[in-house]
């Protein structure tokens, strides 16, 4: 314990903090869209799917646990750093995102990590915690894709997940000490590329969902 708070007291113990919880974040949204994308084989493959995760009781209660968790900790460790960064230098660097070093998806991180907490809340509450009847979960995705308006909210939610992942994912294998300048131009890639994967596979499905009920 005195390890944990010892390392919470440092700057750079608080990055290494974000780091883990946000590649573990990372390894349930590749597990996810993976899952979701099953909404293609239909409401009877989909609602198997879901009920097999179910199946798994307690160990899935103690996952979706720690997944809050971890994404709590994520957010409030990151505008902790936000506000001592902005406590440490009031004064803006004239240096700004066209002058190279910064992307958007850098420039970004506090306010899309701020609205993407808001969105899983909104999420759980829309797909995890509400009461799923006759039809299963797959009817309850299915009504609420059916609405352009949830289809364009959550395809402007995967955008802002897209964005933030883009940055997120290097800048956490950096902070780990394993962005050797070898691996440098390979993990700005990926990062890129899972983003793109990300954010288009998970924005695909609203619009597919929508089109097919
Ligand atoms: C088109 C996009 C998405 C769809 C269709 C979708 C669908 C679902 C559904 C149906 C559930 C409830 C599962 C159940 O109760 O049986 C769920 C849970 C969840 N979703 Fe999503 N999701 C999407 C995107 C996302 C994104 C981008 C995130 C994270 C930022 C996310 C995070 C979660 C979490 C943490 C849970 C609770 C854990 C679980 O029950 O598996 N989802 N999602």
């Amino acid at each position: 314990m005195n390890w944990l708070t010892a390392t919470f007291g440092t700057a750079i113990g608080k990055k290494l903090f974000m780091s883990l919880t946000g590649l573990i974040f990372c390894l349930f949204l590749v597990g996810h869209l993976a899952g979701n994308l099953l909404l293609l084989a239909g409401a009877d493959t989909f609602n198997a799917y879901a009920a097999h995760l179910q199946g798994l009781g307690p160990l899935l209660r103690v996952m979706e646990a720690g997944l809050v968790f971890f994404a709590l900790v994520h957010v409030a460790t990151g505008l902790l750093l936000f506000y001592q960064n902005q406590r440490a230098r009031p004064v803006r660097y004239r240096v700004n995102a066209s002058g190279g070093g910064q992307t958007l998806g850098s420039a970004t991180m506090p306010y899309t990590g701020v609205l993407i907490l808001g969105f899983l809340l909104f999420h759980l509450v829309q797909f995890t915690f509400t009461a799923k009847g006759e039809g299963g979960v797959y009817a309850l995705v299915a009504a609420a894709f059916s609405q352009p308006f949830y289809v364009g909210l959550y395809i402007l939610a995967m955008v802002v997940v897209a964005v933030h992942v883009s940055h997120g994912f290097w800048s956490a294998f950096q902070t780990l000490g394993l962005n050797h300048g070898k691996y440098f131009g390979f993990l700005r890639a990926a990062s890129v590329v899972l983003a793109v994967v990300l954010g288009a596979g998970f924005g695909f499905l609203p619009v597919f969902v929508g089109w097919m009920v």
